[in-house]
């Protein structure tokens, strides 16, 4: 068997005279009647074969037969391509290797699509057939970066002195928000083990356990629908300290996404990362996860436009609404059907009930700028004044407004915000700003539950300055958590955690979770708070979501080797699937009617 003694991607101008032998797939075919070129692939790039029918007849007929993506072997001598012939797209595009021995190692079907080429092939395709949709470089290049995340942050926290310690994968349903995956105990018939939906309370027991420092590279299952950057199993680079204060986690934690920026993308990111409130994050940018990439910020216009005669925004106001909106540099180019009906679509469907705007325009008479709109006459001229300055607007600016409950008019306006900074192309995809998003509330109020309920977990502390609210103003307590987040995506999360009893069975009042119940579900963790748990805290960041900002997609399948569809299911290996009778009668599990098969079937016929 011919073995390589060079990658496709490695041979240069320096190596012409050299024998090399080069192993791959075929990556395409030229067949010029006297000569047969090659592009021999291998995970390092391409490489250019040439057959010649004079010098080595047989092996020149043999390449004849040759067909994309069959895997072969060459032996030949390294030299320079003719004058004119290079290619500059190619390393090795200097050189061609003239083959003189050829071995067939196995030959291939047709690909169901091009490898080579960016031709959009439809996704349900390329997962059906995954192994040939990773030969393409842009996906390798992917499952590189991802791996080369994965070493940095190993060998980083392995130099400050963590340790990478397993969790168990077969835990205990301890709901933690999300659905929990269960899986059937054979030898307890009836019981279920929980999938892990992170490591938490195994990461906090082990600071109990004096391990001071902990990481792990882990598997995380939480049983919700997929999304563009949500899968239901997924990967976190998870990380726990004793004797520390939120500062210390975060300063330490920043320094990998520092390296990991550096070594990757050979960029620099300033540090300390600079930190905003969740309040001024809600404020602003209408999100806890702002894209700080370019300013057109939000402004709450509330007390504008109670004092105006536009009956929408003043009833609005008197049953407790806010009104905000933002200014778009340059956006009076849009269009009124763009607004009222491209924009107003986007922001309707997203819940909002209308969008108000406003062109700003000079004055023909006076020069000044002024608002004009189909709503501008209920807004005194001091009024519109008013708007301009709030808004800081411009001649040809768009101002748009959402008139709602406060929770609503965020919702719309964050994502809005967004698109039109994308549309207007104040959003720079080369860049990265990242920010920490701090003091986020302790908890926050569920109305259908009519309780309380964790904004994070319910093992998150409290910033000591608001616990004296912990009775009176529960709402308004302040938690030691901290997200970070890059261009309006949250790569990470932690807290600083409740280390004591006493505090963590208050918490549970408010989330009206009975001492029992906590006990059932929690009480092999608060008996380890009991035993000596140190001061702790940590932070979690989602591996796949750092190589999709690192790699630019904005699809998660695409970072991950062996993704699952938005249906949860994996199209390679057809799971989740049946299972015979036998396994289910060893798991005492009786199911009533197997609907997914069923749903399959209608689906055919
Ligand atoms: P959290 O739930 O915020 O925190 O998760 C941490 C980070 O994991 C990523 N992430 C996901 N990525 C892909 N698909 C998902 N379904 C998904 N869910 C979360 C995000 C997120 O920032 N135990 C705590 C951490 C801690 O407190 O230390 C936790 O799991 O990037
Ligand atoms: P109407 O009074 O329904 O004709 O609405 C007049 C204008 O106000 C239209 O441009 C609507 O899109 C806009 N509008 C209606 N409801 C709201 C709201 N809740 N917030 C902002 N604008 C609104």
């Amino acid at each position: 068997m011919l073995k390589r003694t060079q990658t496709c991607g490695q041979p240069r101008i320096s190596d012409v005279g050299q024998t090399v032998i080069l192993t791959g797939w075929v990556n395409s075919y030229r067949d010029h009647g006297n000569l047969v070129f090659i592009d021999l692939r291998d995970r390092t790039g391409l490489v250019q074969l040439v057959f010649d029918p004079e010098k080595y007849p047989q092996i020149h007929k043999t390449a004849r037969s040759l067909r994309c993506e069959w895997v072969i072997g060459a032996r030949g001598a390294v030299r320079p391509r003719g004058d004119g012939m290079e290619n500059p797209r190619l390393v090795t595009g200097q050189i061609e290797v003239a083959v003189e021995e050829l071995e067939i190692f196995n030959q291939s079907k047709t690909p169901p699509f091009e490898i080579d080429s960016d031709v959009n092939v439809g996704e349900e395709l390329r997962l059906q057939y995954r192994y040939i949709d990773l030969r393409r470089p842009g996906m390798l290049n992917r499952l590189a970066v991802r791996h080369r995340v994965a070493k940095i942050a190993r060998d980083y926290y392995d130099s400050n002195g963590f340790w990478e310690i397993e969790t168990p994968m077969l835990g205990k349903s301890t709901p933690e928000g999300a659905r929990d995956f269960l899986v059937p105990s054979r030898l307890y018939k009836g019981s279920f083990y929980a999938l892990p939906q992170s490591p938490q309370l195994f990461k906090q027991i082990l600071m109990v356990s004096n391990v001071d420092r902990y990481f792990q590279i882990v598997r995380c299952f939480r049983d919700e629908d997929p999304r563009a950057d949500r899968q239901a199993e997924f990967t976190q680079i998870d990380v726990e300290m004793s004797f520390v204060q939120a500062d210390d986690v975060m300063k330490i934690n920043e320094a990998l996404i520092v390296r990991v920026f550096k070594e990757v993308l050979g960029l620099e990111i300033p540090t300390p990362i600079r930190q905003m409130t969740y309040a001024q994050a809600i404020e602003e940018y209408g999100i806890d996860r702002p894209d700080l990439r370019f300013d057109m910020r939000l402004k709450t216009i509330t007390d504008i436009a109670a004092a105006s005669t536009f009956q929408v925004f003043v009833n609005t106001v008197k049953k407790g609404g806010i009104v905000k909106g933002l200014c778009v540099p340059g956006g009076a180019k849009y269009s009124r059907s763009d607004i009222e009906v491209g924009l107003t679509q986007f922001i309707t469907e997203l819940g909002a009930k209308g969008l108000a705007w406003f062109k700003v325009a000079p004055d023909e008479a006076t020069g000044a700028v002024s608002l004009k709109s189909n709503i501008a006459k209920f807004f005194t001229p001091e009024q519109q004044k008013q708007l301009i300055e709030r808004f800081g607007a411009k001649s040809d600016d768009l101002i748009l407004m959402v008139a709602d409950q406060s929770a609503i008019v965020n919702k719309v306006l964050a994502p809005l915000r967004v698109k039109l900074g994308k549309d207007m192309g104040l959003c720079d995809p080369s860049k990265f700003e990242f920010v920490w998003v701090i003091d986020f509330p302790l908890l926050e109020w569920n109305a259908d539950e009519n309780r309380f309920d964790s904004l994070h977990h319910p093992f998150t502390a409290p910033v000591p300055e608001d616990l004296h609210k912990l009775d009176t103003d529960p709402g308004n307590i302040r938690s030691q958590a901290y997200d970070l987040v890059v261009n309006g995506s949250e790569i990470g999360g932690g807290s600083v955690r409740i280390h004591n009893m006493e505090t963590q069975a208050k918490i549970f009042d408010l989330l009206k979770i009975t001492r029992q119940q906590a006990m059932d579900r929690f009480g092999f963790f608060l008996k380890a708070l009991e035993y000596g748990a140190p001061p702790h805290g940590g932070i979690a960041f989602g591996l796949d979501r750092m190589v999709m900002i690192l790699t630019g997609t904005d699809n998660i399948r695409d970072v991950i080797a062996f993704p699952k569809t938005q249906r949860g299911q994996c199209l390679l290996t057809e799971a989740p699937s049946g299972v015979d009778q036998a396994q289910l009668d060893e798991l005492n599990l009786k199911v009533q009617k197997h609907l997914h098969q069923l749903e399959d079937k209608q689906e055919k016929q």
